[in-house]
């Protein structure tokens, strides 16, 4: 695991931006799976302006989700679904027969889960996530306790992330159960981003990438990935101790 902490935000958001590209450049073909929430957002945002002033062809990668919110339907502004259409597949024109997202309205959650698994195995793998940090260390919804090798799952969500959720929501949501990729994904990922920012970050970074590799802070995990980058701002490394 490779680890740089940012003059800012904006340096961070450039760099995710830049690696985002650079693959699109050496492998049109890339399957990419990008977290949505607040923290990518500028990286995307970038990365979209580059893609267009580039003319960046990304017509031919793939697109997987992450996660979903179960029972969120995807025109619900604060669905994954929505965020990933908004900031990335409509800026970049992104057909639909690209785009794999979890089906968060499925009444077979597991046949959702497989089909997910299958995609990713079709593919021949995930060549680069990024992903963010939950207030609780998870990663997706993989949350706490999470099976390290597991795949794509059906997850009751911690307290903590059914409240931290509502800031993605118009009005106050029920927020119960989740679907994700699974930390197997990010392990064989061929390349892993985690992106950080922010001081309410700092703690739960501290834990992840300094106390035990272990489920209980799921983010911790990325330590045994030979190819994943962390990149924070200062305030979110601002309590580590080996900067
Ligand atoms: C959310 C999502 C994750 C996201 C994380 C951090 O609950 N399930 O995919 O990466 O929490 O979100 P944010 O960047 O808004 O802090």
């Amino acid at each position: 695991m490779h680890l740089k902490i940012h003059e800012n935000y904006e340096s961070l958001s450039r760099q995710a931006a830049n690696e985002i590209i650079a693959l699109m450049k050496q492998k049109p073909e890339a399957v990419l799976c990008l977290a949505s929430g607040d923290t990518p957002r500028l990286a995307y945002s970038l990365m979209t302006k580059m893609a267009k002033d580039e003319k960046i062809d990304f017509s031919r990668c793939t697109f997987i989700g992450l996660d979903e919110w179960m029972g969120i339907p995807p025109d619900n502004e604060g669905s994954c679904h929505y965020f990933l259409r908004r900031h990335i597949f409509e800026p970049l024109n992104i057909s639909n027969d690209r785009i794999r997202l979890f089906d968060a309205l499925s009444t077979d959650q597991k046949g959702e889960c497989k089909k997910m698994d299958k995609t990713i195995i079709e593919k021949e793998g995930i060549d680069l996530m990024v992903v963010g940090i939950g207030m609780n260390g998870h990663i997706g919804f993989n949350e706490p306790g999470a099976s390290v090798e597991g795949y794509s799952h059906v997850v009751d969500l911690d307290a903590a992330t059914r409240t931290v959720g509502q800031k993605y929501f118009r009005e106050h949501t029920l927020l119960t159960s989740g679907i994700t990729l699974g930390l197997g994904h990010m392990q064989e990922a061929r390349k892993v981003i985690l992106v950080a920012n922010g001081t309410k970050k700092a703690d739960i970074i501290r834990k992840a990438l300094e106390e035990d590799v272990t489920p209980v802070v799921p983010a911790s995990l990325i330590r045994k990935h030979v190819n994943a980058y962390v990149m924070l701002d200062r305030e979110a490394g601002s309590l580590l101790t080996a900067k």
